[in-house]
């Protein structure tokens, strides 16, 4: 016997309408032609019309009776078939549980799979930004949250804590990095393996009806997609948040998602504040994002993890460095190795070794040209600037693109606003400088 869900998505898939769907589906149970009609309170001409239009849709020759037992042998053929495949994808889940670390993770009662993500046995602190994420997800039912902020400021390691701490209330966990800047394609078909592995996506002819495909799934359940590092598919050279040529399609699964009803909830991490969210976020929109700062003086628990000395000093190392832990666990490999651990000496010597101003670089050169002329005018002043003074050094360029410039490097978290005006990370600036020199 097929199961009626089987029947729906079938018939879904050929464009059987629901009048129909209701005569094949009493047909499917042997039903003759004056019981259907008789349950429909319809004619059984009605009834003969209604199940030579499904032949037709599934392109069953023949006549009459003949024509229902193909049907028949048809569908329960096709279920078989995906009865298999959903076997197969079994065997491999559970090779695939039994094999990777997050086996601990994957209870029985909800999918995990936390693909390529670190492990983050040592954290410090983030408690304020663990609650408000915790109540934008959890309460709030947000559905598109971003985590913005520079490179090793510890979006992924907060993500993954966050994740954790709210995974059971989740039927499915799904963590992808998009690190290789996968098309928008190859994401969903790896999607559909995990979330309905008996259909197949190229059924389905337009990326519309395929994102569609995604929200009746995220609706179905509860699901927590995590996609982490999507700075990868935004394009370098362009205002930040802007997509790579081929990757606009992200937008509209972002843009469909923030607008569709739905019990599930896609978290981001980037570098860059994506164009949608920037488009769509609001204090009372179901799109949120958390920009996230440095761990200010919690980043001294990870000096003394790494076994420094000189305590004095550090901090001013960590006001230096904005506390971004990459950063820091970057420059205590050279305090370690060459100051033999003292902050003091290595401070009393250099600021940022290579290993820092090459990680920064990555981001500085991604800028467009205009950011690139508003940044090396904030970059060579010694206090903070205003808007209008930058309108006023910069008299070459529009008023309008500075202030493009300067929103883009702020969603960049390349410049800081502070009171009297912008500013830049000492990192940053030096990075800068160097490159101008
Ligand atoms: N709260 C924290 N406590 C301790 N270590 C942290 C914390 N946050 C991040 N780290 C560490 O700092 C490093 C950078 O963190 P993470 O990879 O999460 O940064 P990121 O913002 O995702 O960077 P990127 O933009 O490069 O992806 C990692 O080694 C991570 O373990
Ligand atoms: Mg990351």
């Amino acid at each position: 016997m097929i199961p009626q869900s089987f029947l729906n998505t079938i018939a879904t898939e050929h464009r059987v309408s629901s009048a129909e769907l209701e005569a094949l589906s009493l047909a499917m149970q042997g039903e003759s032609i004056a019981n259907i009609a008789r349950q429909l309170h319809i004619k059984e001409d009605a009834v003969r019309k209604r199940l030579s239009e499904v032949y037709q849709k599934f392109q069953i020759q023949g006549r009459g009776p003949v024509k229902l037992t193909k049907l028949q042998r048809h569908l329960i053929n096709q279920y078989r078939e995906k009865a298999n495949l959903q076997a197969a994808f079994a065997d491999s889940y559970n090779q695939a549980i039994n094999s990777s670390p997050s086996k601990e993770a994957a209870n029985r009662h909800n999918y995990i799979d936390w693909d390529a993500a670190p492990d983050v046995s040592v954290f410090y602190n983030r408690t304020n930004e663990l609650a408000t994420l915790n109540d934008w997800i959890v309460n709030q039912r947000c559905r598109l949250v971003a985590v913005l902020g520079i490179g090793g400021v510890g979006k992924t390691a907060l993500t993954v804590k966050l994740a954790k701490q709210i995974q059971e209330q989740f039927d499915y966990l799904i963590w992808r990095s998009l690190s290789s800047a996968p098309s928008l394609e190859e994401l969903l078909a790896d999607l559909a393996r995990i979330l309905q592995p008996e259909v197949e996506l190229s059924q389905f002819k337009t990326l519309e009806r395929r994102i569609f495909w995604l929200i009746t799934q995220l609706q179905a359940r509860r699901c927590l997609l995590v996609f982490d590092g999507v700075e990868a598919i935004l394009s370098p050279g362009k205002l930040a948040g802007t997509y790579l040529p081929n990757y606009q399609n992200y937008g509209q699964l972002f843009y469909r998602l923030a607008e569709e009803p739905s019990k599930s909830s896609l978290l981001l991490t980037s570098r860059e504040k994506v164009g949608t969210v920037a488009l769509l976020e609001g204090a009372t929109s179901p799109v949120r994002s958390l920009k996230l700062d440095g761990l200010e003086e919690h980043a001294r628990s990870l000096l003394q993890e790494k076994g420094l000395c000189g305590e004095q000093n550090w901090t001013t190392l960590i006001e230096q460095y904005r506390g971004n832990p990459l950063m820091l666990k970057l420059a205590a490999t050279t305090v370690q190795e060459v100051f033999d651990g003292d902050v003091g000496e290595f401070l009393a010597t250099t600021l940022f070794p290579h290993s820092v101003t090459d990680f920064v670089a990555q981001m500085v050169n991604r800028l467009s040209v205009l950011e690139d002329r508003v940044i090396v005018e904030i970059a060579s002043q010694e206090m903070p600037i205003k808007l209008q003074q930058l309108i006023t050094n910069l008299a070459e360029v529009s008023t309008q693109d500075i202030i493009d410039a300067v929103v883009s490097l702020k969603q960049r978290s390349l410049i800081e606003k502070v009171n009297h005006g912008f500013v830049i990370p000492s990192a940053v600036k030096e990075v800068i400088n160097l490159s101008n020199k």
